[in-house]
């Protein structure tokens, strides 16, 4: 396959090269684009070495089986429409195009099926809302999805490569606030994105519509508090729930216990540090809510695995696999 990534040089393009060779796609051409500050940079796919290219406005004229966007909303908006008018399948990790009724905001173990026959831009979601829907698609299916009401915990790599430098920076003594509203150091910032007139935010609002979105279900109840701390990899999530039906815990581990991309744990915990190079969605310490119609559990998940790169690398796989 003729493959483009545009945002090569960031967190999530980086890991989208890994993510190809990791996940066995067959890429026979490969371009990799950014600004032009990160033009001539050598990056490797399978030990072999491409030099990143500056993206202009002729470079998604040629044709590729499909485009992996990494490089913001603003960059998406103007460049996709280019490359899906050549006829290659643009898949976006930006919010650039996930609101848009038209766009299919994918998570292939949860509607995937929506990628049979289609063609032209594909929205991947939000980095907390994937590994978050991925539990909750499969207790929905058992007992109803009514409410959620959850409080994340986001590592500094969510904001991309200037995160991670604000994180780095301050630990070494600058006071510079760098990425954040507040020093991310030592403390937490229940801030992520701007405010809007209702008093959650922009990263709060993603999670509401992107959920209902890909679970299909508008009927959802949902509130978010989305929170910035200062772990460099892996956001966290503690995830209450509320069932139509009664819930019953044995029911719900055997469950998640056989679902693809979870790994449930039954005695024990994981932390993001322990992640490594998993890109499945984590589940542990799940007990009964304030009644039996309602269950709690703790969410991990590598936010630039899971969170952007293996669910996009995922995407292309099961388009590839519907259409090709
Ligand atoms: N980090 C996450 O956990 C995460 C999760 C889900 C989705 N996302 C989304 O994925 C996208 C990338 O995030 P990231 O974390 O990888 O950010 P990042 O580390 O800051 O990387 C941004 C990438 O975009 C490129 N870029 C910026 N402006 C450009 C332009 N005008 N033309 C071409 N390339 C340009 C950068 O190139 P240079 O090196 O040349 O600057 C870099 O390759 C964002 O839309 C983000 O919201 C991120």
């Amino acid at each position: 396959m003729k493959i483009a990534i545009i945002g090569a040089s960031g967190e999530v393009g980086r890991m989208m090269l890994t993510c190809l060779s990791e996940l066995s796609i067959n890429v026979t051409e490969l371009d990799l684009f950014a600004s032009a500050k990160s033009a001539g940079t050598l990056l490797f796919f399978n030990d072999k070495p491409i030099t990143v290219q500056e993206l202009c406005e002729t470079s998604l004229l040629k044709h590729y089986d499909y485009v992996m966007f990494s490089a913001g909303a603003g960059v998406a908006r103007a460049y996709a429409p280019i490359a899906a008018e050549t006829g290659s399948i643009v898949i976006d990790n930006s919010s650039g195009f996930r609101k848009d009724a038209n766009i299919p905001l994918v998570v292939p173990e949860i509607n995937g099926d929506i990628l049979q026959g289609y063609q032209g831009i594909i929205a991947n979601p939000n980095c907390s809302t994937i590994q978050m829907v991925l539990p909750l698609a499969v207790l929905d299916k058992l007992f109803g999805l009514k409410k959620v009401v959850i409080s994340t915990y986001q590592s500094v790599s969510g904001s991309g490569n200037k995160g991670i430098q604000t994180l780095m920076n301050q630990r070494k003594g600058e006071n510079d606030k760098g990425a954040y509203p507040q020093v991310i150091d030592l403390n937490v910032i229940p801030q992520i994105g701007g405010f809007m007139d209702d008093g959650y935010t922009q990263e709060e609002e993603k999670m509401h519509l992107e959920t209902r979105k890909i679970l299909r279900r508008e009927d959802i109840l949902i509130s978010a508090t989305t929170v910035r701390v200062p772990v460099v990899y892996g956001h966290s999530i503690s995830v209450y729930a509320e069932f139509e039906r009664e819930t019953d815990l044995e029911e719900a581990e055997k469950a998640l216990l056989s679902s693809e991309s979870i790994e449930f744990y039954a005695n024990t915990y994981v932390t993001p540090r322990e992640l490594n190079g998993t890109n499945n969605s984590h589940v542990c310490r799940l007990r009964y809510g304030c009644d039996k119609h309602s269950l709690t559990f703790w969410n991990v998940g590598h936010n630039i695995r899971i969170g952007a790169a293996a669910n996009a690398v995922r995407i292309l796989k099961q388009h590839a696999a519907f259409n090709r």
